[in-house]
């Protein structure tokens, strides 16, 4: 591949090394937040990227500057062959890390093949610690579930463990302690993130809890200690609850989004590069890879995308301004 490297800077000097890759839109769950069984019909099978396909547009962006990848769905997991995907994609070489999003519900399926693909940070979404909360959140009773595979991977030493919750107006905001407390005992990362105005009602017509609220909440634990941000770091501000073994994490899409460092692609499951997950600006990339199109001429679809990047979505995300149905998109 004769392509030039590090090429994907945008027109506001962003560098985008970052890519997320959903690789399906199906889900096995159904958050309240995200929604996939809404009234959206599911893509067809033929519509859906090939593994090996994912592969040669990851391939082409490792080259061109990508280091870091997630890989999301819908659930990732849910998709047939998903570990031996991570395999692949961790022998691309030039990829720096790999972490996977995932509801955690078939961790225990795969965890040796995510272990052996070389993926060491796992993203769980965790958005409450009550059987029958959960249950209504998501719409499946499989809370112990979730729970032993998060204990699991711990077990199994994978770092960090981000746990997400998505704080939900009347919902769930009233266990935003208990979950802050588990980074106390546990080195796993409590990640607290403003409910995007996405999904069916309440979730959109409720104001949603933004950080101050939710930080009040968790520094009547205790005292939170900032940590120095990581170059890798994502949108996350990131403390450490004193005596805590493992960390907060407060994620404002909502009151303070975080648009002037974002260093993001996504490719969705159906082939489009999307340059902002709020914008629905992207480069169909399956096209012209199944019209057998060369690699740079895929490359060019890349720097099309780039230079499309808005620089930021609306300065306040009202529940109008209706973004893609985030399952297919991976958050
Ligand atoms: N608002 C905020 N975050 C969301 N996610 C999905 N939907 C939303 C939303 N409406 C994020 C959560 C979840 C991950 C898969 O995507 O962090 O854990």
């Amino acid at each position: 591949m004769e392509l030039e490297k590090n090429r994907l800077i945008d027109s506001y000097k962003r560098r985008l090394d970052y890519l997320r890759i959903s690789i399906t839109d199906r889900c096995n769950l159904n958050c309240l937040y995200c929604n996939p069984l809404s009234t959206e019909t599911k893509l067809l099978h033929k519509e859906i990227l090939r593994y090996e396909e994912i592969l040669r547009i990851a391939r082409i962006g490792v080259h061109l500057g990508i280091t870091k990848i997630r890989v999301t769905g819908g659930e990732p997991l849910a998709r047939k062959g998903c570990c031996d995907f991570l395999q692949q994609l961790g022998e691309i070489d030039g990829l720096k890390d790999i972490s996977l999003t995932t509801n955690g519900v078939l961790l225990n399926e795969h965890i040796d093949g995510i272990h052996a693909a070389g993926v060491k940070r796992l993203n769980i979404s965790l958005d409450s610690l009550n059987r029958d909360k959960y249950h209504q959140i998501t719409g499946h009773d499989v809370f112990d579930r979730v729970w032993a595979n998060i204990q699991l991977a711990l077990a199994r030493g994978f770092s960090p463990i981000k746990l997400n919750m998505v704080v939900q107006s009347g919902i769930n905001d009233d266990e935003i302690r208990e979950l802050a407390r588990l980074s106390l005992n546990h080195p796993l990362h409590v990640r607290f993130i403003e409910q995007m105005p996405i999904g069916k009602p309440p979730a959109k017509t409720a104001p949603p809890v933004l950080v101050p609220a939710i930080r009040a909440c968790v520094e009547s634990l205790g005292e939170l200690i900032p940590v120095t941000k990581a170059a890798t770091d994502g949108p996350a501000d990131r403390y450490r609850l004193r005596g805590g073994k493992g960390e907060i994490g407060f994620i404002s899409p909502v009151s303070n989004h975080f648009c002037s460092r974002c260093n993001r692609l996504r490719l969705t499951s159906d082939g489009r590069l999307l340059t902002c997950l709020l914008s629905d600006i992207s480069e169909d990339i399956k096209t012209p890879l199944r019209r057998g199109l060369l690699d740079n001429d895929l490359a060019a679809v890349f720097l099309r995308a780039v230079g499309r990047k808005p620089f930021s979505h609306p300065e306040a995300l009202m529940p109008s301004q209706q973004p893609e149905q985030m399952v297919s998109i991976g958050g």
